[in-house]
C-alpha cells in the first residue's frame, strides 16, 4: 500500500471493487469478485459476518433477508444453514436486464473458501462488520490471513487493508497485529468536516479514511490527504462523480463498476 499510495493521484487511484463487480453480478459472490478482478478492480471489498458456529463469511447485512430467500440474523444460524441459501436468484429478480442462469443458487461464500480461490493473486479491503455483535471477529479473521501468509513474514504490505466503522475494531486488529494497514469509515450526515485533531488520532493507527462520496468536498480532501492520510470515497458508480473524486485528488475509491472507473482512469 505504501508503494501505491506513494504514487497515487489522477492517473494511479486505486479502484476498488466494491462487494466485487456488484453493479454486474450478486453482490460477495465468487462470480462478482471474478468479474471485479477481471474489470481491473486492484481490490476485491469484502464485508465480513459471523455465523453462530464462528465461521467468518462473506456478506453484507446483519441478516439474511435482502440477499437470499429465507429470514434470519446470520448469528443464529450455522455455516451448514448458511451454505442451503440461495444468494443469486434474488439479483436476478432486482435487475432482470442483467439476469444470468450462472447466478441461480450460488452461496455465500466463506472468507476461506473467498482466499482460496483468490488469495495469492488478489488484493482484499476486508470491513469487520458489527463487530459488537461478533465478539473475537478480529482474532478470526488475522489468523485466516496468517494462515494463508497474506499478513506476516511472507505477505506483501497492502495486499490487505482492513477497514472499519468501529475505532474499537481497528485498534483490536492492531493490538494482534500492529503491521495491517488500517482504514478508518467515517459516517457523517451532512458535509464532511474534519478537525486537525481527528486527523491526528486517525493517524496514530490508520493510513486512510473511507467515506461516502456525497459529503466530500475538495477542502477535505485537500486536508486529509495533505496530512499523509489517503481518502477512498464509497460507493462511486456514474463517471462524472468519478472524475469529479479524480479531479479533486482522491486516492482511490469504491465502486461497483470496476470497469467504469477503470474506463475513467484510462482516459485521464
Ligand atoms: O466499506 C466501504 C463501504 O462499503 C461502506 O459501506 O455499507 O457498503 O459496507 P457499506
Ligand atoms: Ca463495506
Amino acid at each position: 500500500l505504501a508503494e501505491i499510495s506513494s504514487d497515487y493521484g489522477q492517473i494511479n487511484a486505486i479502484n476498488i471493487s466494491h462487494r466485487g463487480a456488484s453493479g454486474h453480478a450478486p453482490e460477495h459472490t465468487l462470480q462478482a469478485y471474478e468479474l471485479g478482478n477481471a474489470m481491473n478492480g486492484d481490490y476485491i471489498e469484502i464485508d465480513l459476518q459471523m455465523t453462530k458456529d464462528g465461521e467468518l463469511i462473506a456478506l453484507h447485512d446483519e441478516t439474511i433477508d435482502r440477499t437470499t430467500e429465507r429470514k434470519g440474523l446470520v448469528k443464529n444460524l450455522t455455516l451448514k444453514e448458511i451454505k442451503k441459501l440461495d444468494a443469486g436468484s434474488w439479483f436476478n429478480d432486482a435487475f432482470p436486464e442483467k439476469m444470468s442462469t450462472e447466478y441461480l443458487g450460488l452461496q455465500i461464500p466463506t472468507l476461506r473458501e473467498v482466499l482460496d480461490r483468490f488469495g495469492p493473486d488478489s488484493k482484499f479491503f476486508i470491513e469487520t462488520k458489527s463487530p459488537e455483535v461478533y465478539p473475537g471477529m478480529e482474532e478470526k479473521l488475522i489468523n485466516i490471513l496468517n494462515e494463508y501468509n497474506l499478513i506476516g513474514a511472507h505477505h506483501t504490505f497492502g495486499n490487505v487493508v482492513v477497514q472499519s466503522f468501529s475505532v474499537e475494531s481497528l485498534r483490536k486488529v492492531h493490538e494482534i497485529d500492529k503491521s495491517i494497514p488500517l482504514v478508518q469509515l467515517l459516517s457523517y450526515y451532512a458535509p464532511a468536516v474534519i478537525t486537525d485533531t481527528e486527523v491526528s488520532k486517525i493517524k496514530e493507527y490508520a493510513v486512510g479514511v473511507g467515506l461516502h462520496y456525497t459529503a466530500v468536498s475538495p477542502g477535505y480532501i485537500k486536508k486529509v490527504t495533505d496530512s499523509g492520510l489517503m481518502v477512498f470515497p464509497y460507493t462511486v458508480n456514474e463517471k462524472e462523480d468519478m472524475n469529479m473524486l479524480l479531479d479533486w485528488g482522491v486516492t482511490g475509491m469504491f465502486t461497483n463498476y470496476p470497469d467504469r472507473l477503470n474506463e475513467v482512469i484510462q482516459s485521464r
